[in-house]
């Protein structure tokens, strides 16, 4: 399929990823686990500048769970680093291919380095238009729920007049689309608390590869099997009505 065929084809504004792998990526070479982390967030750039080719408007890469700080101490430390080495080396780049950062999560209980990093991230990339990266930090799909509930609970509202769109405008996803395609490498089949809210009608490309493994031509046939799909959203065509 050509990229023009892929544009014609159903509307693509959001594809999610949740990159897993990257431990067994490293295992299967000898290699610490840290080296894993390391060759993922390698990978993003390869990705971010396919989805940019593609014209995808909004692109979101699971990076942290909030499940995830209950790995060993070593492994949740080496990851924090990993992620300030690579803003510390990446920014700079994302920032002159336009690219606009948003986070997901919350950076509660997140080093205050780290934390002062990625705020700053975030401020420099603010204008950038080519392509909307979210970045999903300290994010669980319950802990985003749990925080727009809370939030709109204070609003003193009557129950009548919460909305799901209401939900939706207080999630961290606000203004974003729903997630069109979610992709998750490793060979998992879950979701593992990502963006459950908004996932209620994405599609999935589930695929064996890892995460460091899973190229931009990897990225396209995802893209390309969405493509191909039929989605209903629950309803049927007019011309089957009886
Ligand atoms: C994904 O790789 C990255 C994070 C969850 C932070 P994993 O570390 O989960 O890799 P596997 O699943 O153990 O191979
Ligand atoms: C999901 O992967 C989280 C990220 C990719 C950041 P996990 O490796 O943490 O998920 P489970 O434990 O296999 O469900
Ligand atoms: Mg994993």
């Amino acid at each position: 399929m050509t990229i023009q065929q892929i544009e014609q084809a159903t509307p693509l504004n959001h594809v999610a990823i949740i990159m897993d792998g990257n431990g067994r990526w490293a295992e299967g070479r000898g290699l610490p686990r840290l080296a894993g982390h390391h060759a993922g967030t390698g990978n993003i750039k390869r990705i971010v500048r396919e989805a940019i080719k593609l014209g995808i408007p909004y692109l979101t890469l699971y990076a942290f769970s909030t499940e995830n700080w209950n790995r060993p101490t070593w492994e949740v430390r080496g990851l924090m680093r990993i992620m300030a080495e690579y803003l510390d080396r990446e920014l700079r780049e994302l920032h002159v291919e336009g690219v606009h950062l948003r986070l997901l999560g919350d950076l509660e209980g997140v080093d205050d380095h780290l934390a002062q990093k990625i705020r700053d991230a975030i401020a420099l990339t603010s204008s950038n238009t080519a392509i909307t990266l979210a970045v999903a930090f300290n994010y669980g799909g319950r802990a985003d729920i749990l925080r727009a509930v809370r939030e709109i609970v204070a609003e003193g509202l009557n129950p009548a007049e919460i909305t799901d769109e209401m939900i939706t405008r207080h999630l961290y996803t606000a203004g974003m689309p729903d997630p069109d395609l979610i992709v998750r490498t490793s060979g998992e089949q879950r979701l593992s608390n990502f963006l459950i809210w908004q996932a209620a009608y994405s599609e999935y490309f589930m695929t064996p590869l890892l995460w460091p493994d899973f190229g931009p031509d990897q990225f396209r046939e995802a893209i390309t099997s969405f493509a191909q799909r039929d989605r209903r959203f629950g309803a049927r065509p007019a011309e089957q009505e009886a």
